[in-house]
């Protein structure tokens, strides 16, 4: 187990209300949410469809929070140019849908953003091995990617451990962010695991008390 840090917490706008963005928005923001995720899922790489580039760009006009921006699509090099448009500060795109992914990674960084790599929970995190120097961020599906809702997969936390010590012994800068089934119960595991971005879709936004939630999550002794 590791020496917890400062959690970056970041809710899922997916579970928010789709007709009322701007209070699900303001939501997150009263919490003291650090980012904003944003699941964009094309109904090919995951089976639901949920929003494009229009969405990011919307909710960057009310929010000075970070945008991070999950890309669950095919072909993610064909939508990158939109999103980096779009004031995307963080995309993040699937090591199985990505081929070419170094050279999707050059060109989110040529942007001025912020990349990542996402791996399903099937993907062993060894299979980054040739991109962890050029990583801003990677994000590691906790539930099999195309809906909130699901239970966390606790084998999957084993490599945010593996990440985590690796980015010790060979100096690399990436953030280690966990995404699926996150919530109260499971949150100190996930923490001591060395973990540095927490999502969380469900949990948060279906709690009664949506900022209580978000510090249990964090780890903050006052909630
Ligand atoms: C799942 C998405 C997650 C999801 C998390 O495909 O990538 O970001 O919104 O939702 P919960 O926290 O409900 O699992
Ligand atoms: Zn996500």
């Amino acid at each position: 187990m590791k020496k917890e840090k400062r959690i970056i917490f970041a809710p899922s706008i997916l579970s928010g209300d789709f007709s009322n963005i701007k209070e699900s928005v303001k939501l997150i923001e009263t919490a003291n949410s650090d980012w904003i995720h944003l699941d964009v899922m094309d109904g090919v790489f995951v089976p639901n469809i949920t929003f494009g580039h229009k969405m990011v760009e919307d909710i960057g006009k009310i929010t000075n929070l970070p945008l991070d921006v999950h890309l669950m699509t095919v072909n993610p090099e064909n939508h990158i140019d939109d999103f980096i448009a779009a004031g995307a500060n963080y995309i993040t795109v699937h090591l199985e849908a990505a081929v070419h992914s170094h050279r999707i990674i050059q060109k989110i960084k040529e942007s001025g953003c912020k990349a990542g790599v996402s791996i399903v929970p099937g993907t062993p995190a060894s299979s980054l091995s040739e991109l962890l120097p050029f990583l801003d961020l990677i994000l590691i599906m906790s539930v099999n990617p195309g809906f909130g809702g699901q239970n966390l997969i606790e084998s999957t936390l084993d490599k945010i451990e593996y990440l985590d010590d690796l980015r010790s012994q060979k100096g690399y800068n990436y953030l280690i962010s966990i995404d699926g089934g996150v919530n109260r119960d499971n949150a100190e595991l996930i923490r001591k695991k060395g973990t540095d971005v927490m999502i969380s879709g469900s949990s948060f936004f279906k709690s009664a008390n949506p900022a209580a939630e978000a510090n249990l999550i964090r780890g903050n002794k006052q909630v």
